[in-house]
């Protein structure tokens, strides 16, 4: 075996495993705490939080890119890996907030972005300056058009954030880009390529970060011979024969990146973002590959009992089958929190409600907040890791009647105004009930916050036994005690009616370790409550009856 590098700073537990069942807190960092007063959140500021993030009881924090960027994504255009954005801090404030987690026996996960770069990086600003055909091109993806003259686009295939994926430079070849023109795609048949990234993973692990989230995952390999793909989302190859997407080349980069992780003790761990379907997702967590892949099907299923129970089983069975551990993902920076998806009537369109300022249909905040509860509940109950987004233990709300002279999303500009994006849940969070930017920082903050965000802020809900904040932090304490192994036994009987798993029934409950039971009631009116103590419950419970829309651990 070669010699396992020793990180700068470690976490206080030792355990490899420690991100099989942990509780990710996934940061936002320009949204989380600003330290300067600029209105943008900073390193210093996430560090300066730490103490909060341990209250909390996360195993770990997962850090959206930090690195120096244009902000055209959100700074998922990268314009230097290996570095900070000056605008959020130092390489030494990067390495005081490791440090200072690990103090705290909290994980660090850093983004990587492999899929494109900013149009800034040195290498697209090189390409740009380079013949067709130069080797500086050859590390992005660059084509000849196509029709007659060459003024047409190469293919027909489209961005992911509206508009054709190809952009015309002045000497009239086009390059890829699946996002934003300012995110050209990398060429990952370059070899120079590979090892760049693989110099990325070894230099945020020699600064002793211990994960990695792969963003794109499935988009490295890309069949570029295929001019035509299917615009229907629903007419594509879900086969691996998709030519962005998906492809079974793919796998072979992230076996390679797991032989980098594997350099060092404990070894690295890391999370794809692959938007495959579920058969084929298991692959790249397999323990030769990342070892987790996002599970993004609660993303998109309604508050609904066979909805849970089917998302459960099927990526339980998934996981056990890859010898990877699931993961369970209910809001992030790309969705509309869930807070809010569960208070609009069932098959909302949420970019046609936002269009709308967030008032057609109407919201049932209430309703929404205590679903919302119930389903964190039911979901931190469950063997695996569980994701959680900024701003949801707080049971914040989609911001959704931003100003639309405000919005940052490019999705807003390429779609020509017509879809506003994920600005609402980016909104930075509050810690104050009052100030100019509820605690964020000094100053007003780089996206507005709602008027009434204080009633949410973590000063009002610090000590309310009631608030959405305690409920986190309870479940997650008793979690760590509880959480024991990756095995559930469903229990398919506790509302009395028989109804088996699977079956119609609005209860979904389950077994863990020791008698531990999660029940969860999805329908509106009250069921008896199974017998046992009650550890935690995402509402009031009484007279010996679970009421609708709430989850109880009861040992
Ligand atoms: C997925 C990220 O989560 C999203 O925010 C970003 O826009 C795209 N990847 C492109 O990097
Ligand atoms: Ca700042």
């Amino acid at each position: 075996m070669s010699q396992l590098r020793t990180p700068a700073s470690t976490p206080r537990t030792t355990d490899p495993d420690w991100w099989r069942n942990a509780v990710v807190y996934q940061v936002y960092p320009r949204s989380f705490a600003d330290t300067n007063g600029d209105g943008l959140g900073d390193v210093a500021g996430i560090t300066s939080r730490v103490p909060y993030l341990a209250s909390l009881g996360v195993d770990a924090m997962w850090l959206s890119p930090f690195f120096p960027s244009p902000l055209a994504d959100g700074g998922y255009d990268v314009a230097d890996y290996r570095s900070v954005d000056p605008r959020l801090g130092t390489l030494d404030d990067l390495d005081a907030l490791v440090r200072t987690a690990h103090e705290h026996d909290i994980r660090v996960i850093v983004d990587v972005v492999p899929n494109h770069t900013s149009d800034e990086h040195e290498w697209f600003r090189a390409a740009l300056a380079s013949a067709p055909g130069s080797p500086e091109r050859a590390r992005y993806v660059f084509r000849d058009g196509s029709g007659p003259a060459g003024d047409l686009p190469p293919s027909d295939w489209v961005s992911n954030f509206g508009g054709s994926a190809w952009t015309r430079v002045p000497d009239g070849q086009w390059y890829l880009h699946l996002f934003a023109p300012e995110q050209p795609d990398l060429d990952w048949e370059n070899p120079e390529v590979r090892e760049d990234f693989e110099r990325t993973l070894r230099f945020w692990s020699d600064r002793g970060v211990d994960g990695f989230r792969v963003d794109v995952a499935h988009g490295l390999a890309k069949d570029l011979s295929t001019p035509y793909r299917p615009s229907d989302e629903k007419a594509l190859p879900l086969d691996g024969s998709d030519p962005l997407y998906d492809r079974d080349e793919v796998h072979e980069i992230f076996a390679t990146w797991r032989d980098v992780l594997n350099e060092y003790d404990p070894p690295r761990a890391a999370v794809a973002e692959a938007w495959a379907p579920a058969p084929r997702r298991a692959l790249y967590a397999r323990p030769t590959e990342l070892g987790q892949a996002f599970n993004f099907d609660l993303l998109e299923a309604p508050f609904d009992a066979a909805a849970f129970r089917g998302i459960i089983q099927r990526n339980l069975a998934m996981s056990e089958q890859s010898g990877a551990s699931s993961t369970w993902v209910l809001s992030n920076h790309d969705v509309v929190r869930h807070a809010t998806r569960y208070g609009l009537p069932l098959g909302a369109d949420t970019d046609a409600w936002l269009m709308t300022d967030g008032t057609a249909p109407a919201l049932d905040a209430t309703r929404g907040l205590r679903r919302a509860r119930a389903a964190t509940l039911l979901v931190l109950a469950l063997p695996g890791s569980s994701y959680v987004y900024q701003g949801e233990e707080l049971g914040l709300h989609e911001a959704a009647a931003i100003p639309r002279d405000r919005l940052q999303d490019p999705k807003w500009i390429r779609t020509g105004h017509t879809v506003k994006g994920r600005d609402g849940c980016r909104v930075p969070i509050p810690w104050t009930t009052s100030g100019p930017s509820f605690g964020f920082g000094s100053v007003a903050p780089h996206l507005p916050q709602p008027a009434d965000f204080g009633a949410s802020s973590v000063e009002a809900e610090d000590g309310d036994p009631a608030s959405t904040l305690s409920l986190y932090r309870t479940a997650i304490a008793a979690r760590r005690r509880l959480q024991q192994g990756e095995a559930l036994t469903w229990i398919d009987a506790v509302d009395g009616s028989g109804v088996g798993v699977g079956g119609g029934s609005r209860v979904v409950a389950f077994a863990r370790h020791d008698g531990w039971r999660s029940v969860t009631n999805f329908g509106a009116d009250p069921v008896p409550l199974p017998s046992g103590t009650v550890i935690v419950a995402s509402g009031p419970v009484e007279d010996g009856m679970l009421p609708g829309e709430t989850t109880v651990w009861l040992d």
